[in-house]
């Protein structure tokens, strides 16, 4: 029997941030560890999906490449066997896919997902695609029947249409895809109490973002540590002078009692009662940022020794095996709508 398929997505639109890595680089790396050999793990780079929103299209192909170094020295073991990286517009049924599923999708549907309302409702000139973009992002996932998929707690919105359009699709022709699981059970998988979720230093009530303009708030992977401690150090909280995790009354403390609790691998719940009712939040932002330089610091050095031939010699080789894989998902999609003749 085939292995079950664990697979992300990080867009490279801009630079990756803290959020991309605890939401979701994090976790692959964690999975591949603990399911070493059990499990097919794709880690790709949507790069179609990179400018449903402006961006300086110059940058896109070596920040492709660099976003990829990035999976490495977080530590990503890239020659394990049955682990894959490639680019999403390298496999074209990636896009077939999508045109197909379109016709299966419902306007209302994609007209309620709150990335999509989120991105687009100061914005004049709303592009089809980021309206789309959930669609892209299921074919990503049904074309390679994964079953999970670690992702933040933004795009579990996205997860969840991908299964309720998988299942539609299931209805109709009968053991057509395999869906991901339900939200419930990726994050038990994922081996978390709660989806993460990584806020804005500056903004806690707004998730960390590529594409915000929040400089201030962002750490992003290429920060020097000295200026992500600084950001730490500058972070909003608020003056209730006590330490409590409750993302509802104080959600700045609450981020930084999260990201203190990731980076040093402990549980949240014990960060959180070494810490619960203490009243010194500079005590609280020194302890993060010395997590946060420390983690820079290796992932930088990391990153500079990562072998930029092996890697795209790897890359390439998995886009061919992954064209296979995603044609042969395709074509039995051609033959359930009609499109090819029946096998
Ligand atoms: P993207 O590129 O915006 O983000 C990549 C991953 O990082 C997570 N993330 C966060 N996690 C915690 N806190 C944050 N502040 C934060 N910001 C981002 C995201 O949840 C995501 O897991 N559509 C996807 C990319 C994609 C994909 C896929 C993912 C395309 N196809 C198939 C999984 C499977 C996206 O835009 O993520």
């Amino acid at each position: 029997m085939s292995k079950e398929v664990i697979l992300t997505g990080l867009r490279s639109n801009n630079e990756l941030h803290l959020g991309n890595y605890l939401g979701a680089i994090l976790p692959m790396v964690e999975m591949q560890k603990k399911h070493a050999g059990k499990y097919q793990l794709n880690m790709f780079i949507p790069d179609l999906h990179s400018f449903t929103t402006p961006i300086d299209h110059t940058k896109l192909y070596e920040q492709t490449l660099k976003n990829l170094k990035v999976f490495v020295a977080a530590g990503l073991d890239t020659q394990q066997p049955d682990t894959y990286i490639y680019r999403q517009s390298y496999i074209s049924a990636h896009s077939e896919l999508t045109w197909i599923l379109d016709c299966f999708s419902y306007f209302g549907e994609l007209s309620r997902m709150t990335e999509f309302k989120n991105k687009s409702s100061n914005s004049e000139n709303v592009s089809v695609g980021l309206f789309n973009y959930p669609v892209l992002m299921a074919s990503d996932i049904l074309l390679y029947g994964a079953k999970w998929v670690p992702v933040g707690e933004d795009q579990r919105q996205h997860v969840e249409f991908t299964r309720d359009l998988g299942m539609r699709a299931n209805n109709k022709f009968p053991g057509l895809f395999i869906v991901p699981e339900n939200n419930a059970k990726q994050t038990e998988f994922a081996g978390r109490s709660e989806a993460v979720r990584i806020r804005s230093l500056r903004n806690p009530d707004k998730k960390m973002s590529k594409s915000v303009e929040d400089p201030t708030g962002t750490i992003t992977l290429s920060d020097t540590p000295v200026d992500a401690a600084k950001k730490v150090m500058a972070a909003t909280t608020d003056s209730l002078e006590s330490i409590n995790y409750d993302w509802e009354k104080q959600p700045g403390v609450t981020n930084l009692l999260q990201i203190l609790a990731l980076l040093s691998n402990k549980p949240q719940d014990e960060v959180n009662s070494q810490w619960q009712g203490k009243s010194s939040y500079n005590e609280l932002k020194s302890a993060v940022a010395d997590v946060v330089r420390d983690f820079l610091t290796d992932l930088q050095a990391k990153l500079a020794q990562v072998d930029s031939r092996a890697l795209t010699e790897k890359l390439e080789s998995d886009e061919v095996a992954m064209s296979k894989v995603a044609s042969e998902t395709l074509l039995r999609v051609q033959q359930a709508v009609g499109l090819r003749s029946a096998a």
